[in-house]
C-alpha cells in the first residue's frame, strides 16, 4: 500500500508551505488539491461559467488539464487549459471561485479520481480540505492543521504582497472569515478534522518548527 500523508486546514494555516517541505523531505509525491479547485474556478471564469451551475461546472471539471511545469523559481509554472496562470492561480480571484465551484458535490466527484491519482510510490503528502476524511480516509496519519484568522491573514497578506497583488490586512481578513464560514458549513465535505486526525495549531509556531513536527509525526508512525 502507498503511503499517504494528509493536511488538511482552513486558508492560510501554512499546509501548502508545509506540505511540500514535508514531501520534499521525505522524496514523496505533494498533491496541492487546493489548487485543482483553484484551476476550476478560474477555466469557469474564463469560459464565463457561473461559479453556481453545477450541470457546466461539472462537464469543465471533467475536461479540467492542470499541468505543473518545474522551472528555475522555487514554484512549477502552473498551465489551466493551455493558458499559464501562475501568479493568477494564486490571487484572491481564484481563491473565491474555488471556494464557490467546491461547494458542489457532481463536481467534488468528477475532480476525485484526478486526485487519488497522484498516489505514487514512495509515498504521498496531500494537503487540502477534505484529503483524510474523503479522498484517502486510508492515509496513515492525517494532521489538521490550523492557526488563528488573524495570524493566515497576515500570512497571505505576506504572501500576495510579495507577489505583486494589492490587498489589505482588514480586507484578507474579512475574506478569510467568509471563506472559512462557507468551506465549514457547506453540505459536501466540509471543512473539519477527520476523527482521527491529529490537530495542530501553527499560530505561535514557525514554518520550520511546523514541519520538524510533522516529519517527526511521520517518521514515529512508520517508526523509521
Ligand atoms: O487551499 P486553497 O486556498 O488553495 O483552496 C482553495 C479553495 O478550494 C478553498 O476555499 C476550498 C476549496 N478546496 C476544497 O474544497 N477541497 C480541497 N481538498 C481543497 C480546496
Amino acid at each position: 500500500m502507498i503511503p499517504v500523508l494528509a493536511i488538511d486546514g482552513p486558508s492560510g494555516s501554512g499546509k501548502g508551505a508545509v506540505g511540500a517541505a514535508v514531501a520534499h523531505r521525505l522524496g514523496w509525491h505533494y498533491l496541492d488539491s487546493g489548487a485543482v479547485y483553484r484551476a476550476l474556478g478560474l477555466a469557469a471564469l474564463w469560459a464565463g461559467v457561473a461559479c453556481d451551475d453545477g450541470r457546466a461546472l461539472t462537464d469543465l471539471a471533467q475536461g479540467l488539464e492542470l499541468r505543473f511545469v518545474p522551472g528555475s523559481g522555487d514554484e512549477p509554472a502552473v498551465f489551466v487549459n493551455d493558458r499559464e496562470c501562475t501568479t493568477l492561480l494564486r490571487g484572491p480571484e481564484a481563491a473565491a471561485a474555488a471556494s464557490q465551484v467546491a461547494v458542489i458535490g457532481s463536481v467534488r466527484t468528477a475532480l476525485l479520481a484526478r486526485q487519488q491519482a497522484a498516489r505514487r510510490p514512495p509515498g504521498l503528502v496531500a494537503d487540502g480540505r477534505d484529503m483524510g476524511s474523503h479522498v484517502f480516509p486510508d492515509a496513515f496519519l492525517k494532521i489538521f492543521l490550523t492557526a488563528s484568522a488573524e495570524v493566515r491573514a497576515q500570512r497571505r497578506y505576506d504572501q500576495l504582497k510579495a507577489k505583486g497583488f494589492s490587498v489589505t490586512l482588514p480586507k484578507l481578513i474579512g475574506e478569510i472569515r467568509e471563506r472559512d464560514e462557507r468551506d465549514i458549513n457547506r453540505p459536501v465535505a466540509p471543512l473539519k478534522p477527520a476523527r482521527d486526525a491529529v490537530v495542530l495549531d501553527s499560530s505561535d509556531l514557525g514554518l520550520n518548527d511546523v514541519i520538524d513536527r510533522v516529519v517527526a509525526m511521520v517518521e514515529g508512525r512508520l517508526g523509521s
